[in-house]
C-alpha cells in the first residue's frame, strides 16, 4: 500500500513539475477568454472562376516546373500563379465580386490532380475586404471536385466550410476555363 501511495505521489509530482499541467497563468502577449460564438451563421457564395493560360494576357503563369514535368500526361510538377477573377455569371465581363490569388500545381502522377492553395478576396458590397482560403485536391478532370474552405477574414473569420467546383467551360487546346463554385461556409 505504502509502495502504491509512494508511486502515486512520484507520478503527481512528475506532473506538477510540467508547466503547462498546472497553471492557467497567462503571459502578458497572450490572453485566453473563454470563446462562444453568438451568431453562427451559413452562407453560399455562388460565382465563376476565369483561369486563362493561354494568348496575351494570361491570369495564371508557369512559375515553376521539374525536369520531367512536359514528359508526364498529368504535368507532374508544374507550379501556377494565379490571379484570377471571379464573376457573378459565366460572362467574364459580368459584375466583378473576388479575385482567387494563390497557387495551384499539378501533385497528381497518375491522374490529373491539382493542389489548389488560394485566397477568395471579395471586391463586392458587404463583402469587398472578406476572404476564404482555400486547400484541397482538384482533379480537374472530372466535371465536380469538392475542397475545403480552412479559413477567412473580415466577415468570413473562423470560417469553415466547403467548395464545390463545377466545370462550365474548358477550351481543351488553350487549357483556359471557367468554374462555377458554389461555396458553403459557416462562420
Ligand atoms: C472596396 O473597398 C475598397 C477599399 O476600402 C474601395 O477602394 C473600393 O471602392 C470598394 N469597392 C467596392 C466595389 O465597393
Ligand atoms: C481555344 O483556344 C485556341 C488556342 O488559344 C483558340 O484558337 C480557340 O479559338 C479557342 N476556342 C474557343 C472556343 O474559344
Ligand atoms: C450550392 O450548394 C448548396 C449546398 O451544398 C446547395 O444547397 C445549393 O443548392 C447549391 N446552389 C447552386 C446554385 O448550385
Amino acid at each position: 500500500m505504502a509502495k502504491l501511495i509512494g508511486v502515486v505521489l512520484m507520478l503527481f509530482s512528475l506532473v506538477a513539475a510540467i508547466p503547462w499541467a498546472q497553471s492557467s497563468e497567462e503571459e502578458s502577449w497572450a490572453t485566453s477568454h473563454e470563446f462562444q460564438k453568438k451568431e453562427t451563421v451559413i452562407t453560399n457564395l455562388n460565382f465563376y472562376f476565369h483561369d486563362i493560360v493561354g494568348g496575351k494576357n494570361p491570369t495564371a503563369v508557369r512559375v515553376a516546373q521539374a525536369a520531367n514535368t512536359n514528359k508526364s500526361p498529368t504535368f507532374f510538377g508544374v507550379v501556377m500563379m494565379a490571379d484570377d477573377p471571379l464573376t457573378k455569371t459565366p460572362d467574364p465581363n459580368s459584375k466583378l465580386v473576388g479575385r482567387a490569388q494563390g497557387l495551384y500545381g499539378s501533385a497528381g502522377q497518375q491522374e490529373l490532380a491539382l493542389i489548389m492553395a488560394l485566397n477568395f478576396g471579395f471586391v463586392d458590397g458587404i463583402y469587398n475586404g472578406s476572404s476564404i482560403s482555400l486547400l484541397g485536391k482538384n482533379p480537374a478532370s472530372h466535371p465536380v471536385r469538392e475542397m475545403a474552405i480552412v479559413g477567412g477574414t473580415g466577415i468570413f473569420r473562423l470560417a469553415r466550410g466547403y467548395a464545390i467546383a463545377h466545370t462550365h467551360w474548358f477550351n481543351a487546346t488553350s487549357g483556359d476555363a471557367i468554374v462555377r463554385y458554389n461555396v458553403t461556409v459557416v462562420h
